[in-house]
């Protein structure tokens, strides 16, 4: 039997070594393709005797799928008319493929993830042998709350050299991810002011709120933050390395500035470093947190580097917040996932995780070098040579929404990172260059470029 059959104009996989057999196996591949929209109302299927000799089985085989799925009204069949693909009822908006529908765009250009195709499948699966290998029986066990200390080990030495973040392991909290960190620390605060720039990723602002912070709006300019707008806050949530969404990095006198704001009111840094490693022009700046490890909670994320769906994330404290913090996360949820954490710390301590990141970051520099080539100069690409997000003035952001979306491309808009969005605001597309997979990129470039031509 083929794997791969494209006899109706669509691409079906189908499993011929699926443990329930190939009537199973052919029945599966055409009920998802019904239910997820590839196979559309009143398509017609090949008659059996085809399909049976397109496929490799037997006519008696193919004609038991088709009865399978007309008894469960994905198919009709009607003499004369042969075989179809049913009129389905309105489709539930919770299926797992409504959602998947909802969320697949043709080109997607949304920023906030890493191409999760380059994910080091093969690396992690060795260090996840080698973790299970040699972990203790006791590693199956509850465990530390701030995490297991041979990834507080792997990251102190990791965050020290890569970006100079004084992190003894007693001082680190492993986390589900940066958005858990914030969580945590929020309710630590305890309904504290906590600024966040302006603009900024308004989930993290939802995040502070849901958790009894209070968030004040705080400006970024071309220089970054400006710390002499803090007001009365109690924290301030920044992202020095890379601003989100400008791509601005923090000028040095203000990285001074915010320091010296935090040292005299006794404020706190958060520092969000999502994307510190990325930096194309020359070595990434270092985290404000060697400059002040006293006054700053150093947060970073696997997310970028690796991939979102590891939910792993690291939280450096500064001492007097260590004890809260692991507080918090005992009663959240005891600790982040163990075996994880142990991969992580094979995958730092092998070197696989540089040698990881400096491929990325190879392929990032590339990708955005391609979006700078292929917009050219007539348009103002903002922010630093680093990341995965480029942003893009635009006069008119609604316009070109509209073109995207008819284009099937899916983008950020600077429009929906402002606190208060109002008239007047500076415009800009936020272009995600790391989402796409590697072969899907070229394309989503030209229809960026399509959409950003002026109608005539
Ligand atoms: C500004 C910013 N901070 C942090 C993160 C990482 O979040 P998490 O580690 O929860 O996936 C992201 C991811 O998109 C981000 O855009």
């Amino acid at each position: 039997m083929n794997d791969f059959w494209s006899g109706v104009g669509v691409d079906l996989r189908l499993e011929p070594d699926s443990a329930d057999g190939r009537r199973v196996g052919l029945e599966r591949a055409l009920r998802d393709a019904v239910r997820d929209g590839r196979l559309t109302p009143g398509t017609r299927l090949p008659a059996t005797r085809r399909l049976a000799t397109d496929l490799g089985i037997s006519r008696g085989t193919a004609k038991a799928a088709y009865d399978q799925l007309v008894a469960e009204g994905y198919l009709t069949a009607r003499q004369g008319s042969g075989t179809r693909v049913a009129e389905l009822p309105a489709v539930d908006a919770e299926t797992p493929q409504a959602h998947a529908r909802a969320r697949a765009p043709r080109h997607d250009l949304r920023p906030g993830g890493p191409d999760v195709g380059a994910f080091p499948a093969a690396a992690w699966l060795r260090a996840l042998r080698r973790a299970i290998a040699t972990a203790p029986s006791l590693a199956y066990d509850y465990g530390d709350p701030r995490g297991r200390i041979e990834l507080r080990t792997a990251l102190s030495g990791y965050l020290g050299r890569a970006r100079g973040v004084l992190a003894p392991p007693e001082r680190i909290v492993v986390t589900s991810g940066y958005v858990q960190g914030l969580a945590l620390l929020t309710r630590v605060l305890g309904g504290a002011a906590v600024a966040m720039e302006d603009p900024g990723l308004p989930f993290h602002r939802d995040v502070v709120r849901h958790n009894g912070g209070t968030v004040l709006p705080v400006p970024v300019d071309t220089r970054g933050v400006r710390p002499e707008e803090l007001g009365e806050a109690a924290a301030v949530v920044v992202t020095p390395a890379h601003q989100y969404p400008t791509g601005v990095t923090l000028h040095p006198e203000r990285r001074r500035a915010l320091t010296d704001w935090a040292r005299a009111r006794g404020g706190l840094i958060v520092e969000d470093d999502y994307d510190g490693e990325f930096r194309y022009d020359r070595q990434p700046v270092g985290a404000v947190q060697g400059m002040a490890p006293g006054q700053v909670v150093y947060l970073g994320t696997a997310s970028k580097t690796l991939g979102p769906a590891l939910r792993l994330g690291w939280m450096v404290l500064p001492p007097h917040l260590v004890d809260a913090v692991a507080e918090a996360k005992l009663h959240s949820d005891h600790h982040t996932e163990t075996i994880g954490q142990l991969a992580l710390a094979e995958l730092i301590d092998s070197h696989a995780y540089d040698r990881h990141v400096r491929a990325c970051r190879l392929r990032y520099r590339r990708r955005r070098d391609q979006l700078l080539g292929r917009l050219g100069a007539r348009r103002s690409v903002r922010g630093v040579a680093a990341g995965l997000h480029a942003l893009i003035e635009v006069p008119d952001e609604a316009e070109v929404l509209a073109r995207a979306e008819a284009e099937g491309l899916a983008l950020g808009a600077l429009g929906e990172h402002w606190h208060t969005p109002h008239a007047g605001r500076p415009q800009g597309l936020v272009v995600g260059y790391g989402t796409p997979r590697e072969r899907a990129y070229p394309e989503a470039l030209e229809a960026l470029a399509k959409v950003l031509e002026p109608p005539r």
